[in-house]
């Protein structure tokens, strides 16, 4: 199963980002999970905080999440012609301590998409996530796009994505990103199967007098 962590910069009841990620949800193909995590009881960053009281439970539960999935799925709205500071902000407390990033987000591939009642379908936002997806070393997924424009046209009143057109560009995302994210994972499956045939070589080997040579073996697995 590929599993693929999704967050959603918006916190309100009536998100259109929130429907548009529940219809990822819906479109995932078999064999994938979208998975939508909350922000909401994360706090607001303050270095204070961190130094007395160390990463909040909600922060830490959520980054083993991420370190344990195939992938993140971010759905963003834009305010000012950039990212929203609630999501903002939650992926700053997950950056945390600096030396847990590469556990948490480095080489994790990433997609971005969003949706706006305006006319520039997240564009600017979109664009102003790419420096923090490259500071963290992720593996960003640029093969299609998902920039809605107008979302409360395709969007009906219960949440539903409507446009049929919404609905094919939608599907081909999620579906691309899932293949991706899914390749990467069968990398790093085979490289984990090549290590451990190496040690259960190494385990097993004995030199031409029937000494096991365990060690040397193993070493040259790792
Ligand atoms: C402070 C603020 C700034 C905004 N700036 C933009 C903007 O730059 N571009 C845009 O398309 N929409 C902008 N909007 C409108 C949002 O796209 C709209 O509120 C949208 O519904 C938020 O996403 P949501 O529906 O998922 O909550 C802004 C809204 C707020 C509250």
């Amino acid at each position: 199963m590929t599993t693929i962590i999704s967050l959603c910069g918006s916190l309100r009841r009536g998100s259109f980002n929130g429907m548009l990620l529940r219809a990822a949800i819906e479109m995932a193909p078999s064999g994938t999970a979208i998975e939508p995590e909350s922000i909401r009881e994360i706090p607001l960053y303050d270095a204070d905080l961190e130094e007395e009281h160390g990463i909040p439970p909600a922060v830490e539960r959520l980054k083993n999440r991420i370190a344990r999935a195939d992938g993140l799925l971010i759905v963003t709205p834009e305010y000012n012609n950039s990212v929203p500071g609630v999501l903002k902000n939650a992926i700053d407390w997950l950056s945390r301590p600096g030396d847990d990033i590469a556990r948490v987000f480095r080489g994790r591939p990433v997609a971005i998409m969003g949706a706006t009642p305006g006319a520039g379908g997240t564009g600017l936002s979109q664009a102003a996530w790419l420096p923090v997806v490259r500071l963290l070393g992720m593996r960003p997924w640029f093969e299609r796009a998902v920039l809605i424009s107008d979302a409360s046209k395709v969007f009906d009143s219960e949440g539903h994505l409507i446009d049929a057109a919404t609905q094919r560009r939608v599907r081909a995302f999620v579906e691309g990103f899932a293949a991706f994210a899914g390749a990467q994972r069968n990398q790093e499956d085979t490289k984990v199967s090549v290590a451990a045939v190496g040690i259960r070589e190494g385990v097993m080997a004995s030199d031409p007098r029937g000494r096991v040579v365990t060690t040397l073996r193993m070493g040259e697995a790792q």
